[in-house]
């Protein structure tokens, strides 16, 4: 089955980064944001990914103007009626996510339609509980920045369907192209339980004094090879979702490796949030 009508709730780096990927594969694509202020930073982030893809030659001009042209945006939930594949993409809070399923239960027409969660970390079972049909609810899990990311998560919890599962598979795999995972519904599914412990260890070797923010990214970046440092990592992600990460991986499991250092929590609380709002561990434009 080809899925021609998507929808996306939240337009933020990893909404707007579904989206895209979604109406470059030829989706129609409908995207909800709270207000109008949040759709335009959405939108505008997008063409500026785009503009970056034109300028790198993956795709042409007119491939540009077709995927903007596949893309409409709205404010109002009620414009994702009869969509059929719907991801959830918001601020990374229980209450936000849960209160989004809630309505989009009331939202979408089709009883098969798929709604799903691009969530880090919440048990897909929490917010399929806020559903009447939580065998069409999975998590499907994206990574920053989406255009380039090649991988997806899909969770399936106690109670999501095969069916479900199937097309979420052949979704991600055939239609966006993504190499697919599967984990159980665990707090921080298979990447994030591995990668949160990773930056708070290099967080708490900054706050200890051990070695410098540069030092340990270069640590990482050329003697390992990774494609950035631990804490220039942290600013892409940003540090309010490493916190919301670390927080339910702390939860689900009490091991004090996921416990995030006081450093990013003084972080967050002094809006100090990464590359999204211009400082983190780093300054940027
Ligand atoms: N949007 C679209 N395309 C982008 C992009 C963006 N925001 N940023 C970079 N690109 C593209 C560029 O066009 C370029 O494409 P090309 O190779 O075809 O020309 C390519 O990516 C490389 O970009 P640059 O040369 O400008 O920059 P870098 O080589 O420094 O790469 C990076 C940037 C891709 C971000 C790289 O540093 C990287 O892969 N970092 C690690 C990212 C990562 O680990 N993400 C996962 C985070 S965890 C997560 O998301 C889960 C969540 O739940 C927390």
């Amino acid at each position: 089955m080809i899925i021609e009508r998507f929808g996306v709730v939240g337009c933020g780096l990893m909404g707007s980064g579904i989206a895209e990927v979604a109406a470059r594969s030829g989706c129609d694509v409908k995207i909800v944001e709270a207000n109008d202020g949040a759709l335009q930073a959405g939108m505008e982030r997008m063409e500026k990914s785009l503009d970056r893809a034109v300028r790198a030659e993956k795709i042409s001009d007119d491939d540009r103007a077709q995927v903007m042209g596949n893309i409409s945006f709205s404010t109002k939930l009620t414009s994702l009626a009869d969509r059929q594949f719907v991801v959830e993409a918001v601020i990374e809070q229980e209450e936000a996510k849960i209160e989004v399923f809630r309505r989009l239960n009331d939202v979408v027409d089709d009883p098969e339609a798929i709604m799903a969660s691009n969530t880090s970390s919440i048990p897909i079972m929490k917010l399929a509980m806020a559903t009447n049909r939580p065998q069409q609810v999975i998590g499907v899990h994206f990574f920053n920045p989406v255009p380039v990311m090649g991988l997806v998560e899909i969770i399936s919890s106690l109670l999501t369907g095969d069916k479900t599962a199937a097309l979420c598979q052949e979704f991600a795999s055939d239609q966006l192209g993504k190499r697919v995972v599967s984990s159980q519904d665990r707090a921080g599914f298979v990447v994030n339980a591995l990668l949160i412990p990773y930056i708070l260890s290099a967080i708490r070797m900054m706050e200890s004094g051990f070695a410098s923010a540069e030092d340990i990214d270069a640590g990482m970046v050329l003697g390992c090879n990774h494609p950035m440092g631990p804490l220039a990592l942290c600013d892409l992600i940003g540090l309010d979702t490493t916190m919301a990460v670390a927080e339910s991986l702390y939860e689900e499991f009490k091991e004090q490796l996921y416990a995030p250092p006081p450093l990013l929590s003084r972080m967050c609380d002094a809006g100090l949030l990464g590359r999204k709002n211009g400082r983190g561990f780093y300054r940027y434009n």
